[in-house]
């Protein structure tokens, strides 16, 4: 079978951009594919955290995980953190990295100016514990949205300079962005994407809100002055609610606008906000439980971790006698 791997930061709630672009998919390639998934707790620290607030929201992103339908039973899913072969090869890789190529890197670039008080070498060399992450299992396939396309092509760079020094080492991963959804933009100013550092709370929809503040956030939803549910250049509010109602149903922008047709954005904005409704609650329902149980969490995690360190420690060892450690 082949392998995939993906990760996500836990730096605060899990958005609907992230399920749609990413965590769904983790879902249902469980079924196809050995797959392998951690919170990154390490990237996280690329930007200050408070210690309390980041312990609670690493268990819950956790909890919320699972809750989406990963099976721990069927797939991986460890925390970075505790596996400390992550560390080692971000480092090993940072020598076979350029300074060139990381100052390429638009996320660097967006997030340097917007933390400009905190320009920490680890924001800057955050693709390369990205690719340490990937390459250390081997990963045939890696499901993320399309802001980290730059950050795969980065890790396929990496290790195909590696693999010409020292032969095969490392597997080129491909990038899995989804047809639907991978860009999900904000629902009050939809030129920007759906992110949780959203100034504006009601620009972003979160997995565990209440289905009275999805229903609202969709509602004030940002459209336009045409009135007529179609997906073109100029529309990108209603273009935006037509690709998450088509991510979420499965139906395609040629059948949404023949339902919608005559109708206005109102009743468009009701329709978005129901069928995400129904799509999270069950996801809601499964976190309540999870949370709760701190302690099946926790044996969830270690047991993960456990196995993580092993598969990713025979790469570790590979790359140190390739390079010339004794
Ligand atoms: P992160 O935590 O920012 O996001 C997690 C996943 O969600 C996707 N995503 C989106 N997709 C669609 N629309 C959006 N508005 C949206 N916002 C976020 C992201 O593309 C991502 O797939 N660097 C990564 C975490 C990471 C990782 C890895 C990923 C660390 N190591 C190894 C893959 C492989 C990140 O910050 O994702």
């Amino acid at each position: 079978k082949e392998v995939v791997f993906s990760a996500i930061q836990p730096s605060g709630t899990i958005t609907l951009g992230n399920y749609l672009g990413a965590v769904r998919n983790w879902v249902t390639m469980q079924n196809e594919y050995d797959c392998i998934y951690a919170l990154a707790d390490l990237h996280t620290i690329t930007v200050r955290q408070t210690p309390a607030v980041m312990r609670k929201n690493i268990i819950d992103a956790y909890a919320s995980i699972m809750a989406c339908g990963i099976d721990v039973e069927k797939s991986l899913f460890f925390i970075q953190s505790h596996v400390h072969t992550h560390a080692e090869l971000a480092w090993a890789l940072s020598c076979y990295t350029q300074f060139g190529e990381l100052s390429r890197m638009t996320q660097f670039k967006d997030k340097s100016a917007k933390h400009a008080d905190n320009i920490n070498a680890g924001l800057f060399t955050y693709p390369v514990l990205m690719a340490a992450d990937i390459l250390l299992y081997q990963a045939d396939k890696v499901p993320v949205g399309a802001d980290q396309k730059q950050h795969i092509e980065i890790t396929r760079n990496i290790a195909e300079r590696f693999n010409g020094i020292y032969g095969n080492v490392f597997k080129i991963p491909d990038g899995f962005i989804p047809k639907n959804g991978a860009r999900v933009m904000s629902l009050q100013d939809p030129t920007r994407k759906m992110s949780k550092s959203d100034e504006n709370v009601n620009g972003c929809v979160h997995l565990l809100d209440t289905p009275e503040v999805i229903m609202k956030k969709f509602k004030r939803a940002v459209t336009d002055s045409e009135a007529k549910v179609r997906y073109a250049e100029g529309k990108d509010g209603v273009n935006n609610l037509m690709a998450i109602y088509s991510a979420v149903t499965g139906l395609s922008y040629e059948q949404i606008e023949k339902d919608f047709d005559g109708k206005g954005y109102g009743d468009f904005k009701t329709a978005v906000g129901e069928a995400v409704v129904e799509e999270l609650r069950p996801i809601r329902e499964r976190y309540e439980k999870l949370v709760a149980d701190k302690a099946y969490l926790e044996s969830c995690y270690r047991k993960a971790d456990e196995i993580a360190l092993k598969i990713s420690s025979r790469t570790m060892g590979k790359v140190m006698k390739k390079i010339g450690f004794i």
